[in-house]
C-alpha cells in the first residue's frame, strides 16, 4: 500500500464528523437564527439524507484511511430516526489498528433524559453537550425556544447515571450575552466530573451576525476564572485537539478553552464532516463540500472508487481558515452554515 495519507500541509485525517440531519428544536442565534429559520425554511428531504449504509460505508472508508473518531452530529442528531441502530453498525467497524472506533455524539441535550440509556447500550463511547447558560431568561433567549436548563441538566444526570464518562459540556460565549454565566457555568462543573469547556463565538455561516467585539478573548476568560480559583495548564493528550485544557489547582477537575478565533489551531486540524447529504467539507469554513451522493448512488459505485476519491480529497486539502480569518474575511467568503456542518 502507499505510505500513511497526509493533507498538503502534511496532516493527516484523524476524525470523521457526521451530521446526521440539518433540522434542530432549538433556535440559536448564532448558529440558526430564527429570521432566517423560521416557519417557510426547507430542510432537507428524506430521500436526500444519506441511508444508514451510505453513511456506514462513508465511514469503513475513512477508518481504511486511518481515522480514529466518528462523530456524530446535526442539527440535532437526536431527531434522527432510529439513531441507536446506526450506532451498533458504526461501532461494529474497525480502525486500522483493528480497535473499534472512538464513538463520540455532540447534542444540545434537549432529547437525552430519554434516550441517554439507549445511546450508551449501542455502543456510543463519548458525549458532548452544549449548554450555554444556567440562569433560564438567559439560556432561553440564546435558544430562542424556550427551552429550560432543567431539562439539559436532568439529560446531563441521567448520561452520568448511563455510564458516560467525563462528559463534556459546551459553551459558546458571546460578549454581552452570557458571558456573565462563565462564572456560575464554572461553578456547577467543577467536582462533577464532567469538563467545560468555552468555546469562542465564531464567524460560522453567513447568517449570525458575527462580529469581533462579541468575542471574548479566551485569554481573558481564563483570567477571570482563575482569579475565583486559580488554574493551571495541562499538556495536551494528543496532536489537532481544539481545546486548551487547564486545571483547577484544588482539584476540583478540568476546564477547556476552544480558541479558534484568538489562537487558530489550523497547523494539525485533523478533521473533515460529512453533511446529512453526502458532502464532505474539509474545513469548516469551507464554501462547498465534495459529492459522495453521487457516487455512492451511481451505477459504478463500488467501496474501492469511495476509497480512491476520499483519499484524493484530503491528499488536495490545504484549508486553514482560522489561521487566514483577518486576510479571508475582507473578502467576504461564502460559507456553508453551521447547523448544516455540524460545528
Ligand atoms: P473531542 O474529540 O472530544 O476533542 O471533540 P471536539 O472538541 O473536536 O468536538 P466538539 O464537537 O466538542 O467541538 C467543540 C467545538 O469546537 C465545535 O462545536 C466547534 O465550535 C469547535 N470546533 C471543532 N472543530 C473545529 C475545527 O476544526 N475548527 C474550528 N475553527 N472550530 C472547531
Ligand atoms: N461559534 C462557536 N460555536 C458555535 N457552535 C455553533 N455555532 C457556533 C458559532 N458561531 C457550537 C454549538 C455546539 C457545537 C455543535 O457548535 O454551540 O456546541
Ligand atoms: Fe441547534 Fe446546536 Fe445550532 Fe443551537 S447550535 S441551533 S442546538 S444545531
Ligand atoms: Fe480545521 Fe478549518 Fe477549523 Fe482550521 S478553520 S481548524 S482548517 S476546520
Amino acid at each position: 500500500a502507499a505510505g500513511p495519507l497526509h493533507d498538503r500541509r502534511h496532516r493527516p485525517w484523524r476524525d470523521l464528523r457526521i451530521s446526521l440531519t440539518d433540522r434542530c428544536n432549538f433556535r440559536c442565534s448564532y448558529c440558526m437564527p430564527r429570521s432566517r429559520f423560521g416557519p417557510g425554511h426547507r430542510f432537507l428531504p428524506q430521500a436526500q439524507l444519506l441511508s444508514f449504509e451510505e453513511i456506514a460505508q462513508v465511514a469503513r472508508q475513512a477508518l481504511a484511511l486511518g481515522v480514529r473518531t466518528l462523530r456524530l452530529t446535526g442539527g440535532e442528531p437526536l431527531l434522527r430516526r432510529d439513531l441507536p441502530e446506526l450506532i451498533r453498525q458504526l461501532a461494529s467497524l474497525r480502525t486500522l489498528d483493528g480497535t473499534p472506533p472512538d464513538l463520540a455524539l455532540t447534542t444540545n441535550g434537549s432529547l437525552l433524559a430519554a434516550q441517554a440509556g439507549e445511546l450508551r447500550d449501542a455502543g456510543l463511547n463519548r458525549l458532548t453537550v452544549s449548554l450555554d447558560a444556567l440562569d433560564d431568561a438567559v439560556f432561553q433567549r440564546m435558544n430562542d425556544v424556550g427551552f429550560p436548563v432543567a431539562e439539559v441538566l436532568r439529560g446531563l444526570e441521567a448520561a452520568q447515571q448511563a455510564g458516560f464518562a467525563r462528559i463534556k459540556v459546551n459553551m459558546v460565549v458571546r460578549r454581552g450575552t452570557n458571558d456573565g454565566e462563565a462564572l456560575p457555568m464554572a461553578a456547577q462543573f467543577r467536582d462533577s466530573g464532567m469538563v467545560l469547556r468555552f468555546i469562542e463565538f465564531m464567524d460560522a455561516g453567513c447568517h449570525n451576525g458575527w462580529r469581533l467585539d462579541e468575542v471574548l478573548p479566551s485569554d481573558e476568560l481564563r483570567a477571570r476564572i482563575a482569579a475565583r480559583w486559580p488554574l493551571q495548564p495541562l499538556p495536551a493528550t494528543r496532536g489537532g485537539e481544539t481545546a486548551q485544557r487547564w486545571q483547577y489547582v484544588d482539584g476540583a477537575g478540568e476546564i477547556g478553552f476552544i480558541s479558534s478565533v484568538s489562537h487558530a489551531f489550523c497547523g494539525d486540524c485533523t478533521r473533515a464532516r460529512l453533511t446529512a447529504d453526502g458532502r464532505l467539507f474539509t474545513c469548516l469554513f469551507a464554501a462547498h463540500g465534495h459529492d459522495l451522493r453521487n457516487l455512492l448512488r451511481g451505477a459504478h459505485a463500488s467501496e474501492s472508487l469511495l476509497h480512491d476519491r476520499l483519499a484524493a480529497i484530503w491528499a488536495g486539502r490545504g484549508d486553514a481558515y482560522s489561521e487566514q480569518r483577518e486576510r479571508l474575511r475582507p473578502q467576504r467568503p461564502e460559507r456553508a452554515d453551521m447547523h448544516v456542518l455540524g460545528g
